[in-house]
């Protein structure tokens, strides 16, 4: 069976950022939003992300996302999924009791890790520029955030790492501290750390591999030639290319013994996949340092449509993509390319302050739509009206 496209069908949003109220009703292909800046077309695209993913992709706290002077937001919509099955799901946050609900179908859902993955989606938005320009933990983000989408076994291996994590942290911190021997406590933590980064370091070298070819098909088809673009995986535990996860786990142990005396001067954990990093390389430079602008965000399309046709191939769903500025960022001849790419491949919402960026004779009928974003709310701009009257309203 051919990958199905994930879609949102309708939204409501209440008291999220600047909207009070908003609703819309979404095409199965292209949703332009359109207006000035500052009205509320990121916000829209966050809200859609609350969704999906349960929380902002900017990775914005509830308590910010709120309106201000507000204490309750509501954000709900119905989902089709799982090749066309519905779900109505929604998301409230109360700021007096400090608590967020997430349900689909109105039964609510106890673990918010549970929603990761259900409903798909790659977002790419300025901020998403840090996977390219950034430092190693951007990269990592980029890394943790397509993996656990598609598997749900690492998501609970990182989440748990994490939390193992700040606990044997603690630990150092508290024997430099007391300037005490702290090696019976930190025993059980390095079984666990060791148990749960082996299986991440691992996938995350598998993952690598997989998406290679998905990038050099992406920027290929963006860039028109080819630049060899290249993920260079470099983990904290040093290992051969084929290593198994035993001599991985060998390696992590060795690693953890010789560094004992610094992590107890330091309080911290030197090891571990908190410390990989991707490298990026066209022709072999690191991009860095060498890539052009253009380059940079070239390489960053080609990972995110990589990212999409990862997630596409590993649950046979077409992820919904969230396009945030990103036609402003790219000269007309990537852009068009970039356009021409989404048409085809499923739910897509770009947002953008001008329609200039669909050709004059774009269609607007059947599944593509056009809204307009004005102070915070939402408007459905009728196919028939044409191009012109958004360029009217906002003169
Ligand atoms: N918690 C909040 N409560 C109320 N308003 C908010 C909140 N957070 C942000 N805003 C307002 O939302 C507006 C920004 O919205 P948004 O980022 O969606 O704009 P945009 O349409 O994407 O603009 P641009 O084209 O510049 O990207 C700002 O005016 C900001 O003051
Ligand atoms: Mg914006």
């Amino acid at each position: 069976m051919p990958p199905e496209p994930v879609k949102i069908r309708n939204i409501h949003v209440q008291k999220f950022r600047n909207h009070t109220q908003s609703d819309a009703v979404f095409g199965g292909g292209i949703n332009a939003v359109l207006g000035e800046n500052g009205e509320g077309k990121t916000n829209l695209l966050e809200a859609i992300s609350y969704l999906c993913l349960t929380k902002s992709f900017f990775g914005s706290s509830d308590a910010i996302v709120l309106q201000v002077g507000e204490n309750h937001f509501e954000i709900a919509g119905e989902l089709e999924a799982d090749a066309g099955i519905r779900y109505h799901v929604a998301v409230t946050y109360d700021r007096l009791q400090g608590e967020k609900k997430f349900s689909i179908n109105r039964s609510p859902v106890a673990s918010f890790a549970e929603v990761i993955g259900s409903f798909p989606v790659v977002v790419l938005s300025p901020e998403s520029g840090a996977i390219t320009t950034g430092g190693p933990a951007d990269r990592r983000k980029f890394l943790d955030f397509v993996i656990s989408q598609s598997s749900k076994v690492y998501l609970e291996d990182l989440l748990e790492y994490r939390r193992v994590l700040r606990q044997r942290n603690k630990v150092l911190f508290d024997g430099r501290v007391t300037r005490s021997d702290c090696t019976e406590l930190l025993e059980p933590w390095d079984e666990e750390l060791v148990d749960r980064g082996v299986r991440i370091t691992h996938r995350r070298k598998v993952f690598l591999k997989e998406l290679q070819p998905l990038v050099n098909e992406a920027y290929g088809r963006i860039a028109g030639r080819a630049e060899n673009p290249s993920l260079r995986y470099q983990p904290s535990v040093r290992h051969a290319e084929e290593a198994s996860e035993a001599e991985i786990r060998r390696q992590f142990e060795e690693d953890l013994r010789r560094t004992t005396g610094e992590e107890r001067k330091l309080g911290v954990t030197l090891v571990g996949p908190h410390r990989d990093e991707m490298h990026l390389e066209i022709q072999g430079l690191d991009v860095r340092s060498h890539a052009s602008q253009g380059q940079h965000k070239t390489f960053l399309v080609a990972l995110k449509m990589a990212e999409f046709l990862y997630l596409q191939a590993k649950q046979n769903e077409r992820p919904i993509l969230l396009l945030d500025d990103m036609f402003t960022e790219l000269d007309s001849h990537r852009a068009s390319r970039l356009l021409t790419l989404t048409e085809s491949i499923g739910q897509v919402f770009i947002t953008a302050t001008s329609d200039r960026v669909f050709p004059p004779d774009f269609d607007w009928a059947d599944n593509h739509r056009r809204f307009v974003v004005q102070q915070g709310t939402v408007e459905h701009e009728e196919s028939s009206v044409g191009t012109r009257a958004v360029s009217r309203r906002r003169a």
